[in-house]
């Protein structure tokens, strides 16, 4: 027997990029609608669900907003506890915070214990799937998959690989990262809704030989994606400058190794150099900003309309744990600012559509989620418009349905998630 559901209340749509054409072609809110649900799929939307959902079962979300579930496109669960760390910038923070507690995933008990209490988080903040940096231990990819598979997500993730300028019990080698990545992605890539990202963790920590070595395997497994950190502080770029003196910029230092591609995320991309830009759209690779993250360790500020405007492909991420969020709607409201602080008010449409439907197409998995349309995943957040006191306060004075969306973006928390569906379930 077919499960099907439908629910009823104002649906987000996408028909195209909103950073490349005109917003109100590109996203709409179909209002007062309805989603029909088909065992794991959307089977119609709008008119159609209503026409075809006579029997399904009704969810009656009026007034809320049915939304693709929140795609996180940069995160590094192991760094789950030590989030919200006072006072260190990047380099200092990975030393003082960062690597001692990710030496603690080589014990399953304690990896298998972080993923699930991770992926319940998300889940509480809307987020649906999510691409995540593991730690160097193969047993942390497994704790993330095995607890992704228990809830259905589609998750994308990797072991992180670091062969140099990290502390012992943290470093593994050219081989065994090529070995265990190897084995890793043969293990879960395409394993249900697990896909495999190939992770080095950035170029300070690999030698050559490491970047090489993963570029080979990249090479030879080209469906899988690989996922990688650039350009995020200044004292960074100087540090690979010095390390990679034959590179011409940091970028190259990837590129010169068999990892640039269009299936390659690079995180925080924040201090490029026209060069760069210019190849990463030549490429088609995806960025990944993640504002919270950027202004908690003070890293930056990400150029989101130069670039997303500029054909760049881009998505949205809390980099969790050196973002200071688990949600996206924070980071929506961080971007947002970011924006402001560079002379442009980025519209709601916008923001919504770098937490779905953006960050789904530099995953590479726009034909499966980010989107509500038939045939594509039941992966819905839906977003109660009146979340709290102060938010329903503003919503009572909006003069558009724009208008309502918009506080809840950027005041709302986890209480504004009245629902989250995924593959075709609602979460219990
Ligand atoms: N660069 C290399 N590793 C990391 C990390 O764990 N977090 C952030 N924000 N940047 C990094
Ligand atoms: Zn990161």
């Amino acid at each position: 027997m077919t499960d099907a559901y439908l629910l009823t209340g104002h649906v987000l749509t996408f028909d195209g990029d909103p950073f490349v054409e005109p917003l109100d072609t590109a996203v709409q809110i179909l209002e007062n609608s309805a989603v029909l649900i088909e065992d794991a799929a959307i089977a119609a939307v709008g008119n159609a669900a209503l026409a075809q959902g006579a029997q399904a079962t009704r969810h009656d979300y009026t007034g809320h907003l049915i939304c693709p579930g929140f795609i996180d496109a940069h995160a590094h669960y192991p760094q789950t506890a030590i989030i919200a760390s006072w006072g260190k910038r990047l380099i200092d923070w990975l030393n003082t915070y960062t690597f001692p507690e990710e030496m603690r995933f080589g014990d399953p008990v304690y990896a298998q214990a972080t993923a699930e209490r991770y992926l319940d988080l998300l889940l509480d903040h809307g987020t649906t799937s999510v691409a995540s940096f593991c730690t160097i231990h193969p047993e942390s990819v497994d704790a993330l998959f095995n607890a992704a598979a228990t809830r259905n997500m589609a998750v994308v993730a990797g072991k992180t690989c670091m062969d140099r300028n990290a502390p012992d019990g943290l470093r593994d080698t050219a081989k065994s990262a090529y070995d265990d990545s190897k084995a890793l992605l043969e293990k879960w890539h395409g394993q249900g809704r697990a896909r495999y990202a190939i992770t080095p963790r950035f170029s300070p920590t690999s030698t050559e030989d490491q970047l090489a070595a993963l570029g080979a395997l990249w090479a030879e497994h080209p469906d899988t994606l690989m996922q990688t950190h650039l350009s995020e502080q200044v004292d960074e770029i100087e540090w690979v400058r010095g390390l990679y003196p034959q590179a011409r910029d940091y970028l190259d230092t990837y590129e010169q190794h068999g990892l640039l591609g269009e299936r390659g995320l690079y995180g925080h991309a924040i201090h490029l150099e026209p060069r760069e830009i210019d190849r990463l759209r030549e490429i088609g690779a995806g960025l990944v900003h993640c504002p919270t993250s950027n202004t908690f360790i003070g890293s930056g500020l990400f150029d989101l309309m130069r670039l997303a405007a500029g054909n760049v492909r881009t998505g949205l991420a809390t980099d969790t744990g050196g973002g200071s969020s688990f949600s996206m709607l924070r980071s929506m409201a961080a971007a947002y600012e970011i924006a402001q602080l560079r002379g442009t008010a980025v519209h709601a449409a916008q923001l919504l559509w770098l937490a779905t439907a953006g960050s789904a197409r530099v995953l590479h998995r726009a034909d499966e989620i980010g989107s509500i349309a038939p045939g594509l995943a039941g992966d819905l957040c839906i977003l109660d418009l009146a979340s709290t006191p102060a938010i329903t306060q503003r919503h009572a004075r909006a003069e558009n349905i724009w208008d309502s969306v918009f506080p809840t973006l950027i005041m709302g928390d986890d209480r504004a998630v009245a629902d989250v569906w995924v593959g075709g379930q609602r979460r219990s």
